[in-house]
């Protein structure tokens, strides 16, 4: 079997094109069942925000399609530059060949040459490919509570 990975790539999106606004829409159900369709507005928004970092992984087995995606955010609190990992997604067709690892070590090597002190994210207990994947990449779960304000006419938990 050959290297899976050698045909992929990861870099950062600077660019809200249409591809990659068909990309992410395609990912979106597959890491929430309740947030809304985007346009590629939202798109644009993203990559042109300066604290946000949108990295996308193109398979060039695949004609360098998009085939996942991960978003960074770094914010500068009292206590130092933090790091916080939105969402990572690896389409269906993908999993399995280590390009969730390598979106998330990208992430991690931004977030260090930034000077981020730490790389946070959440992940529910029911995602245990997920789970799997940041143990085996080093994070560990805390000893914390993650809280959220949610309106009452949105329900929305996603
Ligand atoms: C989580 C997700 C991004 C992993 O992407 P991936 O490209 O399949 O992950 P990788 O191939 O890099 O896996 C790396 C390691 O994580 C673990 N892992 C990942 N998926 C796994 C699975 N289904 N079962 C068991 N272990 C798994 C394994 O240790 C794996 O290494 P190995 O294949 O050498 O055993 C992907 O499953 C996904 O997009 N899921 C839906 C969205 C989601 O849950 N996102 C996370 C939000 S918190």
């Amino acid at each position: 079997m050959t290297n899976h990975l050698d045909t992929i790539e990861i870099t950062e999106a600077v660019d809200a094109t249409a591809e990659l606004t068909e990309a992410l829409a395609r990912f979106l159900p597959q890491l929430s069942t309740s947030a809304e369709p985007f346009t590629r507005d939202v798109i644009e928004e993203i990559v042109r925000e300066p604290n946000t970092v949108l990295l996308i992984a193109r398979d060039h087995a695949e004609g360098g399609a998009i085939v996942g995606s991960l978003t960074l955010v770094l914010f500068r609190a009292l206590t130092g530059l933090r790091a916080w990992r939105v969402d990572v997604v690896v389409d269906t067709a993908s999993r399995r060949r280590g390009i969730g690892a390598a979106l998330t070590r990208a992430a991690i090597d931004v977030a260090m040459k930034q000077g981020a002190r730490t790389v946070d994210l959440t992940s529910r207990h029911s995602r245990k490919s997920a789970r799997l994947l940041y143990e085996r990449l080093g994070f560990t779960v805390r000893n914390t509570s993650v809280y959220r304000y949610i309106p009452r006419a949105s329900g929305k938990d996603d």
